[in-house]
């Protein structure tokens, strides 16, 4: 859980997680549908301490509550699944629970990743987190793993490490990117900005074509080997901090 608020009031609070309109959660309290600690809460202006441990404490109609707010997720983005309405196909967020999609502060993508781009995508309700992560300033470390058409030339390393490529259309050459070869068609590409599809117009400035990306690492989180493609977890503040290391 990141820094969302320190606490809120219960119907405020359940209206904000999904559970329904201010009305319908009065009802559902008023009704003896929420436990804390297992005793109802029928006062439906009380005050709740958002807590890590708080969905452990709190349930709704005898299921536990959803994550209070402060809420970071890690997802492994299929192909396919878009971060932007303005892009066409289903969204990354159709892969969530349902409830969670009508959230106040919403859940939000941290930065983007093209539609046929996989890996780790990190979600969240914190805007102040977002930003930090996001913020040039931030100089956050984004590696992909990159599969070729063609046989790399072997001047990859030299081209993308120089701090001097210029993008089509653009006017400030991109910062230093670190190149790993893996083998004749794969490579290991880190990145610190996020330009629009930034790691396959750099391949194709070196005559070549990228035919599969997955981002692997954010900063010094990896996405983990049992995190199948489509699946999302709730990121610890241990894993939150390895974002920034
Ligand atoms: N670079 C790309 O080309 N696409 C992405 O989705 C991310 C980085």
């Amino acid at each position: 859980m990141s820094k969302g608020p320190t606490s809120l009031r219960l119907d405020r609070l359940l209206s904000n997680l999904g559970y329904g309109s201010r009305r319908e959660v009065q009802d559902l309290i008023e009704a003896g549908y929420v436990l804390l600690n297992g005793e109802a809460i029928i006062d439906s202006d009380e005050k709740i301490a958002i807590t890590p441990d708080l969905a452990a404490r709190m349930t709704v109609e005898g299921e536990p509550l959803d994550p209070p707010p402060g809420l970071v997720l890690m997802l492994n983005k299929p192909v396919g699944v878009t971060c932007s309405h303005k892009e066409q196909g289903p969204l990354v967020y159709g892969l969530l629970p349902e409830r969670w999609r009508a959230r106040n502060p919403a859940i939000s993508t941290v930065g983007r990743l093209d539609k046929e781009t996989s890996g780790l995508l990190l979600l969240t309700d914190d805007g102040a987190l977002l930003h930090r992560i996001i913020s040039p300033k931030a100089n956050i470390a984004k590696r992909y793993d990159v599969t070729l058409d063609r046989p790399l030339r072997g001047d990859e390393g030299a081209v993308f490490g120089a701090g001097t490529l210029m993008l089509d259309d653009e006017d400030k050459p991109l910062l230093p990117a670190q190149f790993e070869a893996v083998s004749e068609k794969r490579a290991f590409v880190t990145i610190t900005e996020g330009r629009y599809h930034q790691v396959r117009r750099m391949f194709a400035a070196v005559g070549n074509h990228v035919v599969a990306l997955k981002r692997d690492r954010v900063g010094a989180l990896a996405l983990p080997g049992d995190l199948a493609a489509g699946e999302y977890r709730i990121l610890g503040e241990d894993e939150l901090a390895k974002v920034f290391s």
